[in-house]
């Protein structure tokens, strides 16, 4: 059944909540990269246009509750006021920032508000019982609100009070990003043009084993490169040196060879060095002949030429994680290869789900040669994993 939109609401003068991921890297209160803040702006503006008063909600890091020194400097450092004002100067609307999460402050701005304004509110993890979904607190946010719009893609896999407890006591829709991005992830997942091919790379096997598992199912082909490569090979019994490798997972790794066999592909070469930091050796070897004493940081030549042959022709391409520690130019080559085939695909509907390949492929100046990079990295994992999303599943259906 399909979920009601901001488009089904009648916003005019209504205080709508709008759960945001503004969940932003800040570097010495400079925010890197605004792209989380740039792609809410479709529902934000369309809100404010409608006459809406627009309360946004977001979380903006981790903010631990037990030891109280520690959450004084999660507090410090995760305070939305930087996002506040990237966000002022994006939109046409007045933006007031509220330093509070509770409280008469933020009624007070929030009862103050014209149509057609904003308020944003200060990072929702500053309340230990946000992550709890704490239902005195979901009560609490929702009475400041007439409805609810969740466009906070990123945050959808969490059961919060502020994205699903606010959710469950107004009446409530998916903003136009969450609506785009279920859109086309769906379309590569679970309605994909064939042939569907899956490039799985990052650090470690546990992260992603519910993934491989569910695309084994459902792809063509699943190529898998990164770090958890090495624990496959240990699996099939090669020498890895001192690749990185999860010795619980090597009997899981070789389960999932004998489910993929004839669909699950693996680096033929790599890029190895003596050393993680200040290598004096770096040389490329056979990935059934990495030497002792070598770890494995990158896809080789080889490796490269192999899935660019994999990938032609496909239709629909997801791509999860890098092959290589991309964060170092030198091992970034195989990442870069890979983004390149993809991004050269003829006619294919090409979709990068997760952090870590979303910013592979904007350092790489990629970023607008796919069909789809999600907003979210654990969000859009779960989706691939085939979970249901509780912040999603929350909304009202279409009548
Ligand atoms: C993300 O960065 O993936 C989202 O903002 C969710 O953040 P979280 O993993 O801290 O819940």
């Amino acid at each position: 059944m399909a979920k009601r939109t901001v488009l089904d609401l009648d916003v005019k003068g209504k205080k709508v909540i709008v759960r945001v991921d503004f969940n932003v890297p800040i570097k010495n209160g400079v925010i890197t990269d605004d792209n989380r803040i740039t792609a809410a702006l479709p529902t934000i503006n369309h809100l404010v246009e409608k006459g809406a008063r627009v309360v946004l909600m977001s979380h903006l890091g981790k903010v631990d509750h037990k030891d109280p020194e520690k959450t004084a400097t999660d507090k410090a450092k995760n305070n939305m006021a930087p996002v506040a004002e990237r966000l002022a100067q994006l939109v046409k609307a007045k933006v007031t920032f509220v330093p509070v999460t509770k409280g008469s402050e933020l009624e007070e701005a929030v009862k103050a508000m014209h149509d057609g304004e904003i308020v944003l509110v200060q990072n929702t993890r500053y309340e230990k019982g946000e992550s709890k979904n704490d239902p005195e607190l979901a009560a609490y946010w929702a009475s400041l609100g007439d409805l609810f719009v969740s466009d906070a893609f990123g945050s959808v896999h969490r059961a919060h009070a502020s994205t699903v407890g606010i959710a469950e006591r107004l009446p409530s829709a998916l903003g136009f990003l969450v609506e785009k991005e279920v859109k086309m992830l769906s379309a590569a997942i679970d309605d994909p043009k064939r042939p569907l091919v899956a490039i799985l790379g990052g650090a470690k096997v546990s992260d992603k084993i519910a993934v491989i598992e569910n695309l084994l199912k459902i792809a063509d082909k699943v190529i898998i490169g990164g770090g958890m490569a090495y624990t496959f090979f240990k699996a099939q019994g090669y020498e890895i040196g001192t690749s990185l490798c999860e010795d619980d997972r090597v009997e899981l790794a070789k389960d999932i060879l004998a489910r993929g066999e004839g669909k699950l592909f693996l680096p033929k070469d790599n890029v190895v060095a003596n050393a993680f930091d200040n290598a004096t050796e770096v040389k490329i070897v056979d990935s059934t002949a990495i030497p002792v004493g070598f770890m494995g940081l990158d896809i080789g030549p080889k490796t490269v030429e192999y899935f660019t042959k994999l990938l032609q022709g496909a239709k629909t391409v997801i791509w999860n994680g890098p092959v290589g520690v991309f964060e170092k130019d030198e091992f970034a080559v195989g990442t870069e290869a890979v983004c390149k085939a993809i991004a050269e695909l003829d006619d294919a509907m090409t979709v990068i789900g997760g952090g870590d390949s979303a910013s592979a492929a904007k350092k790489l100046g990629y970023s607008d040669k796919f069909s789809h990079i999600s907003t979210g990295g654990g969000a859009s994992l779960e989706f691939m994993e085939g979970k249901e999303l509780p912040g999603i599943a929350v909304i009202q259906d279409k009548e």
